[in-house]
């Protein structure tokens, strides 16, 4: 299937009109993907005729929902290659998922002096959790410089690396310059000094096939609407022997073996990091997702992407005045730039004129803008159902968008 061509026609988003009757050219997919129409039937069936808590189950309803719900998990573990379906945890996106680590991970690791290293090109919840934690555990966050090209500074990554560096979290593609980091290099130099190695994989989890072996990782994280799923879930992967050494983050009904008025016992991973009513309805859209990106295969996907990143590059590269911000070799679905000295929100609202969707501004990720001296860019980022012609409506939106503010 060309990508560009029929795939459209299962994203029904893509037929609505914007700003009185213009065609939307959807370039942020970055923020969240549309949604195919797998995943809207998913989750309306769901809805319809099968709502029903999972894991209480004195009825057919609620037994079926159940194995639903947990046929998603063992999709999810095959998807990212994890040994086993207890090791994917379902929380509510990336962010929870940090949070996660940071409150149980952080907060029985980490001690007076320890050291937590991240990126500069780290989105704010790979910081934020981390910043919040080490307050109270007087420990340190350490930020690996990015170099002018946005990728990583890896002879400066190895240098900070010690023993006191007790977590290594970084972001796998950077959701505001599109660097793809070399992971697998960095993990196993981060084990060599005792690391534990968290995958921030928010970006990357649509557009490169993960295998948490490869990567080296303990834990990875990402979000379901990122995925072409609901918002309001996510995917936790640790390896199953750490995750049971954690204790919860949230207490509540389904993560309890017993309870009496003298204290609880919890039940193991997943369970015991699943307080109260899951998402039920998301997790079941998410599994018809990973069925999508499935079924369309990365080679696909990642083919269309380089192609149309090429055509874009080219096209910006045309325009005078354009500045690039990430150009790194690897990187992949994110365009990131500035027309002059305009600021990117400026250029952010002509293009949204056009019908041409795109993000402006900081992208979450403040320690990254400071360290180019910018207040932020336009992005353009792509998906599976970017077609060429948007690329080509894309650019002469900058050009219209150059003339009118220089
Ligand atoms: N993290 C999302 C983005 O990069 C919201 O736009």
């Amino acid at each position: 299937m060309a990508l560009d061509t029929e795939i459209r026609s299962l994203f029904p988003q893509l037929q609505h009109k914007v700003h009185g009757g213009k065609r939307l050219v959807y370039l942020d997919s970055g923020a969240t993907t549309l949604k195919p129409i797998s995943v809207i039937e998913a989750v309306s069936e769901h809805m319809s005729l099968g709502t029903a808590n999972v894991h209480r189950g004195a009825h057919i309803l609620s037994d079926e929902a159940t194995s639903k719900f947990e046929s998603v998990r063992e999709k999810t573990q095959k998807f990212i290659g994890a040994n086993d379906p207890s090791e994917i945890i379902f929380t509510h996106g990336t962010t929870d998922g940090i949070n996660l680590l940071a409150q149980t991970l952080g907060r029985t690791q980490l001690g007076e002096g320890d050291e937590i290293l991240l990126s500069q090109m780290e989105h704010h919840s790979n910081i934020v959790p981390w910043q919040m934690i080490a307050l109270e555990k007087r420990a340190t966050v350490r930020f690996t410089p990015v170099l002018e090209d946005g990728s990583l500074d890896m002879a400066s990554y190895k240098k900070m690396l010690n023993p006191r560096v007790k977590i290594v979290s970084l972001t796998h593609l950077s959701n505001a310059l599109g660097t793809i980091n070399p992971l697998t290099e960095c993990f196993a130099l981060a084990k060599k000094v005792g690391a534990t190695c968290i995958v921030d994989a928010a970006q990357s989890v649509s557009v490169l096939p993960i295998q948490v072996a490869k990567l080296g990782c303990d834990f990875l994280v990402f979000s379901g609407h990122k995925l072409f799923a609901p918002t309001g879930v996510g995917v936790l992967y640790g390896k199953k022997e750490l995750l049971n050494q954690l204790p919860p983050y949230q207490g509540g009904g389904s993560m309890i073996s017993t309870v009496t008025e003298e204290g609880s016992e919890y039940l193991q991973a997943p369970h015991r990091f699943e307080a109260g009513t899951p998402p039920i309805a998301e997790v079941i859209g998410l599994g018809a997702a990973l069925d999508f990106v499935t079924s369309l295969g990365f080679d696909k996907i990642r083919d269309h992407e380089t192609q149309l990143m090429k055509i874009a590059e080219e096209g910006l590269s045309k325009i005078e005045g354009i500045r690039r911000i990430g150009t790194a070799e690897q990187r992949s679905h994110v365009l990131s730039f500035l027309i002059g000295k305009n600021h990117p929100s400026d250029v952010g609202a002509i293009l949204d004129e056009q019908g041409i969707a795109v993000r402006a501004g900081h992208h979450c990720c403040q320690p990254l803008m400071r360290r180019f001296g910018i207040p932020g860019t336009v992005r353009a980022s792509f998906s599976v159902y970017t077609s060429e012609s948007d690329i080509h409506d894309f650019l002469t939106g900058v050009k219209k968008a150059k003339e009118l503010l220089t």
